[in-house]
């Protein structure tokens, strides 16, 4: 039976995480089917001219947070509007956060997602946090690995009093991850250390959004990065930072891999373009709307940021999207501690990219679409289903036009927020066509995305990896020595 061919996307420059050539991509049934010079366009095949574009893996964005409770309030970006925003910007596959309300049962917590999550336009997946330790948290993440398609847990280190894991539980999760071949994931900043400077600085008087990265310094996030990492590399088990935000942190990163450890990090690219002046802006607004944790830093680490992506220190790059408007930032009005974190930008990561990354030489086309897809899709292992172009991968792809040029804007965005961290940026390298499982999702500034259309994407565990790590401690291990 011969394959029907529905689009061809003729004489584009092919680029993936390990080569750049001239070649056209045939897609069928939501699926790549061929990559090759010259194919022949079939009847009734729709033809995209490509010529003077790239033709890339659509973009992933492993961290994001569509309609998450959180803080007192909900992010205002739901999975439709938010996976409808990212095909705007080329990014066609999401990795979202359950994240259980503390003694809540994970896969209760996981069954709301889905349902919540039921109305996407794109693909989808979750991590599933680990907020508090039982029993019962033991089973389900069994459940989750073996049934449900999870082979990645989260842990804050932060938000006490809510989210936030101690040491214990960090400690039992990472065991269990390791038993089962799941990777674990940390926001890596010291809860109690976060809490103690809060109060303190509130009670010195300092109560607007200057407040909270006085409140969250780099020493912070170095200090929980490294614990984790210490933790992981006791127990035996691969670990991944997310939003790696300042050179402390990147330095415990670096020191680990160093050694041989396996330790992977994500940056998100607002923190490697956006320093903390913007906590110092005279207008409350705008200072509010860039209150996230880890904050923006001063810019020395920028620099050392880049430097990390661009040495594969930083192995993927993220939005942390999580969008409040105006009025939800407003319920910390005299109180910076009950701002609700979270800054948009799933729609704008990958121009973001590629004008401050490619355009300046820093990064290669290649290394572009490794750190906005490839190495997501590997890390969390959906490869080469994702962040390729093979025959038989999704046909998940952008094409990308490296000259047009894009003024980022709240007037003109899609995303659902009254508010954009890189308004009045001019960007240039932007998607001419954002394809979703073989549909044509955003073309000409048009999008065309489909509420309900997304798919979740089960992603399966490392076992035989993991049980190689396990064998390799085992070897390690003293024995008793037996005496008389
Ligand atoms: O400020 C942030 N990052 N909000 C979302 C929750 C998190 O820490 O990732
Ligand atoms: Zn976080
Ligand atoms: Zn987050």
């Amino acid at each position: 039976m011969s394959t029907t061919i529905s689009t061809l996307i003729k004489g584009g420059t092919v680029v993936t995480a390990d080569r750049e050539a001239r070649a056209d991509v045939a897609i069928a049934d939501g699926k790549i089917v061929e990559v090759g010079v010259d194919l022949e366009a079939r009847a009734g095949a729709r033809v995209i001219d490509a010529s003077g574009a790239y033709v890339m893996p659509g973009g992933i964005d492993p961290h994001t947070h569509m309609e998450l409770p959180f803080m007192g309030t909900t992010a205002s970006e739901d999975f439709f509007t938010g996976t409808s925003a990212a095909f705007a910007g080329g990014t066609t596959m999401i990795l979202d956060f359950v994240i259980p309300a503390p003694k809540q049962r994970l896969l209760d917590a996981y069954r709301q997602w889905r349902e919540w999550a039921a109305k996407a336009a794109g693909d989808y997946s979750f991590h599933v946090a680990v907020t508090w330790w039982d029993d019962t948290v033991h089973e389900d993440m069994g459940t989750l690995t073996r049934e449900f398609g999870v082979n990645s847990f989260k842990h804050f280190m932060a938000y006490k009093g809510a989210i936030m894991c101690d040491d214990e539980v960090l400690v039992s999760s990472f065991s269990r991850a390791r038993e089962l071949g799941a990777l674990c994931t940390v926001h890596a900043e010291n809860g109690e250390l976060v809490w103690r400077l809060q109060q303190e600085i509130f009670e010195l008087g300092i109560h607007g959004p200057e407040g909270h990265p006085l409140s969250r310094p780099p020493e912070v996030e170095g200090e929980a990065a490294n614990r984790a990492i210490r933790i992981a590399e006791v127990l035996g088990v691969p670990l991944y930072l997310v939003h790696t935000s300042c050179e402390d942190a990147l330095q415990a990163v670096t020191r680990a891999q160093l050694e041989g450890q396996r330790v992977f990090a994500e940056v998100l690219a607002q923190h490697l373009v956006i320093d903390d002046s913007v906590y110092r802006d005279p207008d409350w607004r705008t200072a509010a709307h860039h209150v996230m944790s880890p904050p923006f830093r001063a810019r020395r680490h920028q620099e050392a940021l880049w430097q990390g992506l661009q040495s594969g220190r930083l192995h993927t790059t993220a939005t942390d999207h999580c969008c409040f408007c105006t009025p939800q930032k407003e319920m910390g009005k005299d109180d910076f501690r009950k701002i609700p974190n979270g800054t948009g930008g799933v729609e704008d990561r990958m121009s973001v990219l590629w004008h401050h990354g490619v355009r300046t030489g820093r990064l290669t086309p290649s290394e572009f679409v490794r750190v906005t897809s490839t190495a997501a899709a590997q890390i969390f292992n959906v490869y080469p289903r994702k962040g390729a172009i093979v025959p038989g991968a999704d046909a998940d792809l952008v094409v990308w036009d490296p000259s047009g040029t894009r003024t980022i804007s709240a007037k003109t965005h899609h995303q659902n927020i009254d508010f954009n961290i890189y308004e009045g940026m001019e960007v240039v390298g932007v998607p001419a066509i954002t394809i979703s499982r073989g549909n044509v999702v955003w073309e000409q500034g048009q999008l065309r995305s489909e509420r309900g259309a997304g798919r979740w994407v089960d992603r399966p565990c490392f076992a035989p990896y993991y049980a190689a790590i396990e064998t390799a401690r085992n070897l390690a291990r003293p024995t008793a020595v037996v005496r008389g």
